[in-house]
């Protein structure tokens, strides 16, 4: 089905089912733990052997040579395999650094080696005798001594530079100017589940149980790295213990438990050990961005420019942090620039929100100093330069765009009008402080696809290689076929996360909830045209419902329909150009209350508030625990993460959640979630949008300036430790 015209009124409205706040399906699964991860198996491969992954012990070099010779006399040892003993291996098409390194080494904790054991005990204490001589050379490891070396990235079909009107000129002639640089870190995605895989071969085929967000370019990559037919690989990750990005990408438990299990001839499964999540797979690169605002003196922006630094290995993308500042605000006058240095640090990648996450930190504070300068309320002030047209191409409007109601209705229930004064409210110890910031991240869509099944026990089955990374996936699917076949919730049987089945938008972007449920509902257009044409009914006028479907007539129940032979269908929504000739953004408004001790420093958030408009919002549960979540991940950006760099060395030397902190409940005391009632025509049939990334978007900028507002510390390099505050 071709997405092309704006929706029009069709069984999704009749919100049924769809919109409803239903517990997550796989829930008690979760908590009983029988939803099956990828490391426990048991029921698809009795006793795996075990592979350990050696990292590289330099961040650039080369491998002189191996001595293998006391890690293969190990007890328990079946198979050791390196680059050496691989055979012909590709790279996969979104990989930057090769999987199994060696020679030559791009980056510390590259693999270099998996070994494979009867025990996880042998693998890991063999993988330790594995002896490399490296010949290291320099690299490069600081973002901020390349930052002069940095270039205009070859970023495809996107332009590393914007340019609007005359940005020097009318900044210069601005009355008031706000000139700031603000620094985010490297940040690691930290999920609970770390990546890991076990691999079976048949032959020359290979089923590869994984944890992955996107099935599709991991069946693809993992071909292209193993040097076969797509055809012979099959992935399998129903249940995915968080993402966050960092499991967009096939990474090296998939390819060396495939490697492994090739080599010692029997199944093999593969974790990486948690320091190698940290330094082997990817992170959010650090950023240095600049960011200039020229307003007039009532407070309309006149020029407004941002750059941004980021750093990434050859190949690599740029962290797209000017993103939203093309987009967000008004103004007559504008530039963005994208430039990126040569680092070798490990590989850097998309983490939940790229470019808006860390490009709001930035942002979304200059818009507090430049409130501050004018002498303008910043929740006004947003207000003020609020705009419905793409400020770069006015005659390209937003499909839908509520910013403003979102600051009306976020001030109201806050209490945004008793802010004091900087530094003026005292509550004991703590000084105390409210902060505001603008959400805002790109709407996305993507093909989607879906197989149906109705069989003759009146249940209905959707299979998609769809992913639910912890958000909702299975639940708002089945909500979707519930509503589009007239079935309550518990007779739709969901099927996720495998490569046999037809190829979703995956989970990314947060475009996975619209798209996925929007290839389910084409998936169902069909069915409903099948299940009406068998009972001869004009599939125009058929209504679905109770069980049943109706029309002229006539009506009978699905089971019957399907009794001599199962219903099977499938269909995909593809989107034309109505995401071009609208843009379509996802909004929001982040109000933050902080105290900070008056001696120690120590912050402590005390409320959140995310007012969020994002179309239809299709389950309000599932879809809140993501703003509450993402807001919690903000919370940590603002004030917590961090991946510490050796410069020496060239790696993140907090690689653990030991050393690298992010929020505990502890942290995290209120939290409340407001979405606005509103469907968005444009964005799909079931004419909704992305939320998952919105709420990271802007919440720790929000913290930032409640910082500020509670103490007059102005800090603009993240996170806000209390040192900075001393
Ligand atoms: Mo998201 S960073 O595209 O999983």
């Amino acid at each position: 089905m071709k997405f092309d015209t704006p929706a029009t009124t069709n069984p999704i409205d009749q919100l049924k089912v769809v919109g409803k706040p239903y517990d997550r399906i796989d829930g008690p699964l979760k908590v009983c733990g029988r939803a099956p991860y990828a490391y426990e198996r048991h029921d698809v491969v009795e006793n795996p052997a075990i592979g350990y992954v050696v990292g590289a012990g330099i961040a650039k070099g080369r491998i002189n040579s191996f001595d293998l010779a006391a890690a293969k006399a190990a007890p328990g040892v079946l198979a050791i395999v390196t680059h050496e003993s691989a055979g012909k291996l590709g790279i996969g098409k979104r990989n930057i650094a090769k999987l199994l390194g060696g020679p030559e080494i791009d980056h510390y904790h590259q693999a270099v080696a998996v070994v494979v054991a009867e025990t996880f005990e042998q693998a890991r204490a063999a993988a330790n005798l594995v002896r490399v001589d490296y010949a290291p050379s320099k690299g490069a490891f600081d973002l901020h001594a390349s930052k002069d070396g940095a270039v205009k990235p070859n970023m495809g079909e996107d332009e590393p530079d914007s340019a609007t009107g005359d940005f020097s000129a009318a900044y210069e002639a601005a009355p008031v100017k706000l000139d700031e640089t603000y620094t985010t870190p490297d940040q690691a995605h930290a999920m609970m589940e770390p990546h890991a895989s076990l691999a079976a071969w048949d032959g020359d085929k290979v089923t590869v149980w994984t944890s992955n967000q996107m099935i599709d370019w991991a069946a693809s990559d993992l071909a292209k790295t193993l040097d076969i037919g797509k055809e012979k690989v099959r992935i399998v990750s129903p249940f995915v213990g968080g993402g966050f990005g960092g499991k967009l990408f096939l990474r090296a438990d998939a390819a060396l438990a495939a490697l492994g299990a090739k080599a010692c001839g029997r199944p093999v499964k593969v974790a990486l050990p948690r320091p190698l999540v940290f330094n082997n797979t990817t992170h959010r690169p650090a950023t240095i961005q600049r960011v200039r605002i020229g307003a007039t003196r009532d407070g309309k922006i006149l020029a407004i420019a941002h750059e941004t630094w980021s750093g990434n290995l050859p190949k690599g993308r740029p962290e797209n942090a000017i993103n939203q500042t093309r987009l967000l605000y008004a103004g007559e006058h504008r530039m963005t620039a994208t430039r990126l240095a040569t680092l070798d640090l490990p590989e850097g990648n998309a983490m939940r929100a790229p470019g808006e996450a860390p490009g709001m930190m930035a942002l979304e504070i200059a818009m507090d100093e430049a409130a501050e300068k004018l002498g303008i309320d910043p929740v006004e002030f947003r207000i003020l330069n609020d705009t419905q047209v793409d400020p770069e191409k006015p005659e390209r409007r937003f499909s839908q765009r509520r910013l403003t109601e979102c600051f009306r209705i976020g001030a109201e229930k806050f209490g945004w009008s008793a802010r004091p004064q900087v530094g003026a409210w005292r509550d004991g110890r703590w000084l105390v402080g409210l902060g505001v910031a603008t959400a805002f991240r790109d709407n996305k869509v993507m093909t989607s696809g879906a197989r149906m099944r109705l069989s003759a026990n009146g249940r209905v089955a959707v299979e998609t290689d769809m992913t639910d990374i912890g958000t909702g996936s299975y639940t708002i699917i089945a909500q979707t076929a519930a509503e589009m076949m007239g079935l309550p919730l518990e007779r739709v049987d969901v099927r996720l996360g495998d490569s046999s089945f037809p190829v979703s938008a995956g989970s990314g972007g947060q475009w996975g909830a619209n798209s996925a449920t929007s290839g389910v509902y084409a998936a169902c257009v069909k069915l409903r045209e099948a299940v009406a044409r068998q009972v001869g009914i004009d599939p125009a006028t058929a209504e679905f419902a109770d069980g049943e479907v109706r029309g002229g007539g006539k009506s009978a129940s699905l089971a019957g329909v399907a009794k001599t032979q199962d219903i099977v269908v499938e269909d995909a929504i593809e989107f034309g150009d109505l995401d071009k000739t609208f843009q379509q953004s996802t909004f929001g408004a982040h109000f933050v209350e902080v105290g900070v001790d008056a001696a120690t420093a120590e912050t402590r958030i005390r409320r959140m508030l995310a007012v969020c408009a994002a179309g239809r919002i299709l389950n309000p549960k599932s879809a809140r625990s993501q703003v509450i979540g993402a807001m919690t991940m903000g919370a940590g950006a603002a004030l917590m993460e961090d991946l510490v760099v050796d410069k020496e060395r060239g790696f993140f030397v907090n690689h653990d959640l030991a050393g690298y902190e992010v929020p505990v409940h502890a942290d995290i005391p209120h939290q409340e979630v407001v979405f606005l009632d509103e469907t968005d025509p444009y964005s799909s049939p079931m004419k909704a949008k992305g939320v998952g990334e919105l709420g990271i978007c802007g919440v720790a900028a929000a913290i930032a300036n409640a910082i500020y507002n509670a103490t007059g510390v102005r800090v603009r390099d993240y996170p806000i430790t209390l040192d900075k505050l001393l």
